[in-house]
């Protein structure tokens, strides 16, 4: 199926970052633009970080999510409120949002409340925040939920409305860090289902997650990253950095159903990562 490129919305240069002097992640750059679909409304984009532990995916999320300041280089978003077509801005803390995974939620908010709250430094009328409100819970399923407290829900329920909150206050970006570790064949369905929800809902909604199960990035995403330690002239650094992508839009795998092709892709993926 036909696909094509639009305006940059994730644009990373040469990021490093330390911690006490020690360079945990260094030279990490990357681009991610608006992806349109022939004959699909909204198509959002899914990106998966894999790689080793300790290889600084988590640390890279906390410099998306501005909760870590770079040490050199630059994260730019697209500027949604601007006018301007190609209009880009330095991120800050509260532009990515972050699911934890734990789906920590307002103990005393109800659903309604809980998005309400996260609506309120938007420039919406109240009337427009009511309509926006009404059309995520119904296309997310969360009709019989609006009243009920966090102890009320379900864990995929209270993941929904986690995943919303954050969508609303910030600019269409999700990280989550590992959402599917430790979970359940049922959770993970769960899960995936979010993940759709979040791609159908706006062309600009833009996921970015980290996980260990290669064959569901494989199936889940449209770009992947692996995180290492490269080596660089025989010299085996330690410091994580992007030592390999994945663009499975150009690939054709994208969209597609699990076949011999990604098979080969998940050899490929694994292999980089033993050797980094
Ligand atoms: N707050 C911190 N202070 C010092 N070192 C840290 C801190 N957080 C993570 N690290 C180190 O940074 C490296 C990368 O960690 P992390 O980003 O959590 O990797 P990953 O998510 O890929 O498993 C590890 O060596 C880890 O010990
Ligand atoms: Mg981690």
């Amino acid at each position: 199926m036909s696909h094509s490129f639009k305006e940059s919305l994730l644009y990373v240069e040469n990021l490093s970052i330390a911690y006490d002097d020690k360079i945990i992640i260094k030279d990490v750059s990357l681009i991610e633009k608006d992806v349109v679909r022939a004959g699909v409304e909204n198509t959002g984009q899914t990106i998966a970080i894999v790689g080793r532990s300790g290889r600084g995916k988590s640390t890279f999320f906390k410099a998306l999510t501005g909760l870590v300041q770079p040490k050199t280089g630059k994260i730019l978003i697209k500027d949604f409120a601007s006018q301007e077509e190609n209009a880009a801005k330095p991120v800050k803390e509260g532009d990515i949002g972050f699911v934890d995974q734990k789906y920590t939620l307002f103990r005393h908010k109800t659903v309604t409340q809980t998005l309400q709250f996260a609506l309120r430094k938007s420039t919406l009328s109240q009337t427009e925040k009511d309509k926006k409100i009404k059309d995520y819970i119904h296309k997310w399923g969360l009709e019989t939920c609006v009243d009920k407290y966090p102890n009320e829900l379900s864990g995929g329920q209270r993941q929904r409305t986690a995943i919303i909150e954050q969508l609303f206050s910030s600019d269409h970006f999700i990280i989550m860090d590992e959402p599917f570790s430790g979970l359940d064949v049922g959770n993970i369905e769960e899960v995936k289902k979010a993940f759709d929800l979040l791609s159908e809902t706006s062309e600009y909604n833009t996921l970015l997650f980290s996980t260990h199960d290669i064959k569901l990035a494989i199936e889940l995403s449209q770009s992947i990253y692996v995180i290492g330690h490269p080596t660089i002239n025989g010299d085996k650094k330690d410091y994580g950095t992007v030592v390999a992508k994945y663009d499975l839009r150009e690939m054709g795998l994208a969209w597609n159903e699990y076949g011999e092709d990604h098979r080969k892709l998940y050899k490929e993926i694994v292999h980089q990562m033993m050797i980094s």
